[in-house]
């Protein structure tokens, strides 16, 4: 494991634009499970008038253009990550939508607002890069009010299981056959952690599962994945590429779980 610098570089590299994140995306397209990821989160907040919300590492800022029609216009909504380059794709990706968001660069270990300033507080599958997660999450319970909800999902431990079988096939000494750094803070392990943080916490689950009878979409989505970028490239790629083409001939389809979760911490 790289050291904190390091981890630092690689992720503000990982995420200077949004174009890994989009190229990951894509994959999500051939879920079978056609409840929208978007819509499937935000049905699960409860978000009540005049509230003021906080979004962590927003990313491409989805959660609202997807949901655009049920912003309510006295909600005041903060959308931030750590990457400005990520946070001008957001404003782009947003500005299709009637609504007068804000903007700041922040980074979660360290919120730039004072006590008990924010009533919602949500940060979609990025508590797991955070360097420090624990100095984000008292940040988070140190601006949100009492009885404010922090929204939080991840991946479960199990999620794309079959794939990482695959790519454990075809070459263990990569280290892609895992889902990252998501083992920092997942669906088995965050439950225990938010206990620490929040009076209460609650968990809903989104299950599906992603078919491809091409190699392409699965190649592309390991390759934009941190450890991907180096190590999935040139004749390596090339070999990723055949040896799925060849397991889809024999099979017919490459079939891959995803499992999902939202936590609901109430301070
Ligand atoms: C996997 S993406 C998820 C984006 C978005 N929340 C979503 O679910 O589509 C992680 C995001 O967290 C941001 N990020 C990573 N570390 C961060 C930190 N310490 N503080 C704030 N944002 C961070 C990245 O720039 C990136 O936009």
């Amino acid at each position: 494991m790289e050291n904190g610098t390091n981890i630092k570089q690689i992720l503000k590299e990982q995420y200077k634009t949004a174009k890994n994140l989009k190229t990951r995306s894509l994959l999500h397209s051939y879920n079978t499970n056609k409840i929208d990821w978007n819509n499937w989160c935000f049905s699960q907040m409860q978000i009540p008038n005049k509230a003021k919300i906080l979004e962590l590492g927003c990313g491409t800022g989805d959660l609202w253009y997807e949901n655009r029609h049920f912003i309510k216009n006295d909600w005041n909504i903060t959308l931030s990550d750590f990457s400005s380059g990520m946070l001008e794709n957001t404003r782009k990706n947003l500005e299709r939508v009637n609504y007068n968001f804000s903007y700041e660069e922040i980074d979660a270990q360290d919120i730039p607002y004072e006590n008990e300033y924010f009533d919602i507080i949500i940060a979609r599958h990025m508590l797991y890069l955070v360097p420090e997660i624990e100095k984000a999450l008292s940040e988070i319970k140190r601006v949100l009010v009492n009885g404010g909800i922090f929204y939080v999902t991840t991946n479960s431990h199990d999620s794309m299981s079959e794939l990482n079988t695959l790519v454990e096939k075809f070459d263990s000494n990569m280290g892609l056959h895992n889902n990252g750094m998501c083992h920092r803070f997942n669906m088995e392990g965050g439950y225990l952690l938010l206990k620490k943080y929040f009076s209460q916490v609650k968990m809903d689950v989104l299950q599906g599962n992603i078919v491809v009878d091409y190699a392409e979409p699965i190649v592309t989505y390991k390759a934009s994945t941190i450890k991907g970028t180096s190590v999935l490239i040139g004749n390596k790629r090339q070999q990723f590429t055949e040896y799925l083409e060849d397991y889809i001939k024999k099979n017919g389809s490459i079939s891959i779980t995803t499992k999902s979760c939202i936590f609901k911490a109430k301070k």
